[in-house]
């Protein structure tokens, strides 16, 4: 490990969480998980595990039933820098691509020119719809658009806030090979490129292994369901 990874602050960090909706009946326990700047970490398991109920706790959308949780440094993020592509997308289906990849883009870059053409949040949301291949799809209502289409509108929406932290589920479904691609591979030159980090839910145990630095499987034990973290190249499925 190099000396700025040592020093690195993580950009999550958690510390004996319990998950779940009711406390007499705990999904997951997280002894101890970190994510450090620039990191792409995966998360696999089998459905109805809690792979998205982990990420909607990280977010702050579910509280967990027990322990501590940081974000970004603190027990909240900042206005922009947690992006989360969710698995059920919530975009606004009756308005365009470029206005909900705004609603990404205003979050991270607000300023007093945003009415001006040429403001950044406008040239961010051009540049992440540009990276998912939308281009001609940039004033179609979203409603008119495929599942896979869909959910590059929700990717360019996080990409255009430009955040210290990604979370996303299931976010290369619906994709065909070459633009499963082209998706990965921008979010990645992003992540690289920031030192921002990356937690993907990704149920496809190859592709997990091939996109992450580190993969950590839900397991289903029968009393403690745990975490395991285990090296991409150790992995059983
Ligand atoms: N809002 C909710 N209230 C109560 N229980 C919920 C809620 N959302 C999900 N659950 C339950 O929590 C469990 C975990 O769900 P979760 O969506 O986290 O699974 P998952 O691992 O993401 O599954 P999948 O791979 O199918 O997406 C499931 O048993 C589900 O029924
Ligand atoms: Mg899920």
């Amino acid at each position: 490990m190099g000396k700025s990874e040592e020093s690195a602050v993580p950009i999550i960090r958690l510390k004996d969480v319990t998950i779940g909706y009711d406390s007499g009946n705990p999904l997951v326990n997280i002894p101890e998980m970190e994510v450090l700047p620039g990191e792409i970490v995966a998360i696999a398991g089998p459905s109805g595990i809690g792979k998205t109920t982990l990420l909607r706790t990280i977010a702050g959308l579910v509280s967990p039933i027990s322990g501590t949780i940081e974000v970004c440094g603190g027990a909240c993020p900042e206005r922009g820098e947690l992006g989360y592509v969710p698995q059920k997308l919530g975009l606004v289906r009756h308005a365009s691509v470029m206005h909900n990849v705004m609603i990404g883009a205003k979050a991270g870059h607000s300023s007093p020119w945003s009415l001006l053409p040429s403001n950044p949040a406008k040239k961010k949301a051009m540049e992440a719809i540009s990276s998912m291949g939308l281009m001609d799809k940039v004033g179609e209502p979203v409603r008119r658009l495929s599942g896979g289409q869909q959910r590059r509108v929700a990717t360019a929406r996080t990409l255009a806030q430009s955040p210290k932290l990604i979370m996303a589920d299931e976010f290369l479904s619906e994709l065909d090979e070459e633009t499963m691609q082209m998706v990965l591979g921008s979010v990645t030159d992003y992540v690289r490129a920031s030192g921002a980090a990356l937690l993907v839910v990704e149920h496809d145990i190859s592709r997990a292994k091939s996109m992450a630095d580190r993969l950590l499987v839900i397991d289903d034990g029968r009393i403690n369901p745990f975490i395991t973290e285990i090296t991409a190249m150790e992995v059983k499925v």
